[in-house]
């Protein structure tokens, strides 16, 4: 066995986290050889609620569970942790605007990136799942000024492997036979999922389905939209599944991505593609080592282009808005 890991999860006793926190302690991140301790933070009101789903995580007896804390202060909570998944956030709710939305979450980020600036590890890496993923991500390291930004990211990888699997049921592939496929942008309605440069056992995934309506009418809002169907079939936002993106894009983010593909990660932009830097924009990245380099070089044809600027101008309204709330 190595040195246990620290992890940290916000927003714990939510849905997220009843999935989240059970396949972490079970060694679904980091392996059957390493322990792990989980830190959870939740609000004062939620703790009781914390407290009955840690009686669970004790209840399943994992060998790779070192120990488990809970606390509402981020400050105790995210001590020495090696990484932090920011998973809750505020929820819309009745007669809240969008503006109401990003001060309230403003302030939950604002508090947590200084919190992590100050007592997290040296190698601490910060994936933020909560929404508005990247604009939290974004007010999270403006506010985390000795971290580098590059331990920051925020969760694209549940439209990643959402993409993969409309393009699998489509042309009777299997998931394993798709690899590089992109999610550019914003984790909202207008994210571009690409398949002009993903491939199908090594051939053109756009060539392949040929069908170019498809690819605009079928294909991209199903990907874009499959959050808020979920939220109309379910009643409730997808759970599971980002809990299980959320530990794919960790594991991949710590472990690397596999050989000859890359994944999707929402990281600050140092200007590739014509995108303006410092957003938190959704590339494809590879990863090595805790590391991350955007894929170079893609040829982007207009198509492409004018969905990646469309998703780009969203990402710059957002950052406009906490911008002058004086958040980043
Ligand atoms: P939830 O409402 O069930 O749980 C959120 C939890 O966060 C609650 O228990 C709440 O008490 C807690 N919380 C609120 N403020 C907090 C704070 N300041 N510190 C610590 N905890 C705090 O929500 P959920 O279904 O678990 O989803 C969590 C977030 O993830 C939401 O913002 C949701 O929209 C988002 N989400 C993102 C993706 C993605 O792909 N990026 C996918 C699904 C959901
Ligand atoms: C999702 O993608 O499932 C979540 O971000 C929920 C949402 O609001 O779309």
């Amino acid at each position: 066995m190595t040195h246990p890991v620290k992890v940290a999860v916000t927003g714990a006793a939510g849905q997220i986290g009843y999935s989240l926190l059970f396949r972490l302690a079970s060694g679904d991140l980091l392996g059957p050889d390493t322990p792990v301790q989980l830190r959870l933070l939740e609000i004062t009101p939620a703790l009781k609620a914390l407290e009955g789903v840690v009686m669970e995580l004790d209840d399943c007896a994992f060998p790779t569970l070192h120990s488990v804390e809970i606390g509402d202060d981020p400050r105790e909570v995210f001590d020495g942790v090696n990484l932090a998944l920011l998973v809750g956030a505020r929820p819309r709710t009745k007669g809240m605007e969008r503006g109401d939305l990003l001060e309230a979450n403003g302030a939950i980020f604002t508090a947590q990136g200084k919190a992590l600036n100050d007592v997290a590890a040296d190698d601490v890496r910060i994936g933020v799942t909560g929404n508005p993923a990247n604009t939290n991500a974004l007010i999270a390291l403006s506010n985390a000024p000795d971290i580098p930004a590059e331990r920051f990211s925020a969760l694209t990888r549940l439209d990643h492997n959402r993409a993969i699997s409309q393009l699998a049921a489509r042309t009777g592939s299997a998931v394993a036979d798709i690899r590089r496929m992109t999610i550019w942008g914003n984790h909202s309605a207008t994210q571009y999922p690409d398949l002009f440069h993903a491939e199908i056992g090594g051939r053109n995934a756009a060539e392949v389905v040929d069908d170019q309506a498809w690819i605009e009418d079928t294909f991209i809002p199903t990907v874009a939209k499959r959050g808020a169907a979920i939220i109309e079939a379910r009643g409730a936002s997808s759970a599971a599944s980002a809990a299980s993106a959320t530990i794919d894009a960790a594991r991949d983010w710590l472990q690397g991505s596999p050989e000859g593909d890359w994944v999707s990660m929402a990281v600050r932009s140092d200007g590739s593609y014509g995108i303006p830097e410092g957003l938190v924009y959704s590339y494809p990245v590879t990863t090595h080592d805790g590391d991350w380099s955007i894929v170079q070089d893609l040829e982007i044809d207009d198509f492409s282009r004018s969905r990646m600027d469309a998703t780009a101008a969203e990402l710059v309204e957002e950052r406009d808005a906490v911008t002058a709330l004086g958040l980043v």
